[in-house]
């Protein structure tokens, strides 16, 4: 088996000061990469700063004998994005890999959740992994060269109680990827975005103790790695993964049915007569983009 390395790639991971990033900071480091660990340091639910989180990751990365550097901007504005890279660039001369992984909670249900408690978590996590890839991604195509990795959630991608505001940011991210993919197919980047699981800090009170084991943050770290390696040619996907499983999941469309003869009206009625086939998931298809659903309206529309 032909090992999967990183010798010479520069790497940032965001929120690598613990969790699931720290996993990744640490193995793309032992594979030969320089990596940035970006981390605030803040609590669970964002607040509170602490340069400490980085720092420990950086020191476990060179006791064993691997490159890394701290940074411990917030993701959440733009001057934090481009200072992130600059660290990279400063550090290494160069980015071709992004994790994007930091992350907080602020979970209440719907009704009680106030707007302050919206706009914390959509700031982390979706305008967050806007304010680091746009400058990473200026680099990556002038390099013609990329790989770049958004977290999501199960939360967002089928929904959780309590967590309409980071479902929210979490299914944000497909849509920029969804976006992104096509805007970056001719310059050799590829982004793809996973749902981790694992026991953490963010996780520790919702999953049973005797998880801690079986949820192992490294085991979200395999993929991670393989998306960020230059083997990987996948572009546009999402992986859900956790305690071992790796699997793909996809926004599709069912293959519907066309209505009336796409001249005349038509009727609530009919949808309500036709409903079993509009709402049928018995033949879905992923999209490589938007414009490809016009390919089910091709009878209606070229009459
Ligand atoms: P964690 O709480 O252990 O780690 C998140 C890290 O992000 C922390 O070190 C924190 O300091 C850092 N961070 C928070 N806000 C930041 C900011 N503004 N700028 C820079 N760093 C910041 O959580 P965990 O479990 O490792 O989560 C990692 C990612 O995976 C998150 O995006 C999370 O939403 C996602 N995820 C985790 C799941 C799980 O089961 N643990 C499930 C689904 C998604």
């Amino acid at each position: 088996m032909a090992e999967i390395r990183f010798d010479g790639r520069v790497a940032i991971v965001t929120g690598a000061g613990h969790g699931i990033g720290r996993m990744y900071a640490l193995e793309l480091a032992a594979r030969g990469a320089k990596v940035v660990v970006n981390d605030l340091g803040g609590a669970r639910d964002g607040a509170g700063a602490d340069q400490s989180a980085a720092d420990q990751v950086v020191a476990e990365i060179t006791a064993a004998g691997g490159e890394a550097v701290a940074n411990y901007d917030s993701v959440a504005t733009m001057k934090g994005g481009a200072n992130i890279v600059q660290t990279a660039v400063d550090a290494y001369g160069k980015v071709d890999i992004l994790v994007n992984n930091a992350g907080i909670l602020r979970d209440k249900s719907f009704l009680k959740m106030s707007e302050e408690e919206w706009d914390l978590v959509i700031a982390v996590h979706l305008k967050g992994a806007f304010c680091v890839t746009q400058p990473a991604v200026k680099l990556m195509k002038a390099a013609n060269y990329g790989r770049v990795i958004f977290t999501s959630s199960t939360s967002g991608l089928y929904g959780n109680f309590g967590q309409c505001n980071y479902g929210a940011a979490k299914m944000g991210l497909v849509g920029i990827m969804n976006t992104l993919k096509l805007e970056i197919a001719n310059y050799n980047i590829k982004v793809n975005t996973i749902a981790p699981t694992a026991y953490s800090r963010m996780t520790s009170d919702i999953f049973p103790p005797e998880f801690e084991k079986k949820l192992n943050p490294q085991f979200n770290a395999p993929m991670v790695l393989y998306l960020a390696s230059e083997e990987n040619d996948v572009s546009g996907m999402i992986y859900v993964m956790g305690a071992g499983w790796y699997g793909r999941t996809a926004v599709v469309s069912g293959k519907g049915v066309c209505i009336g003869n796409g001249i005349r009206e038509i009727h609530p009625e009919e949808i309500r007569d036709h409903f079993q086939q509009v709402n049928s998931l018995a033949e879905t298809k992923p999209h490589a983009s938007g414009a490809n659903i016009f390919e089910y309206m091709t009878p209606l529309v070229s009459k």
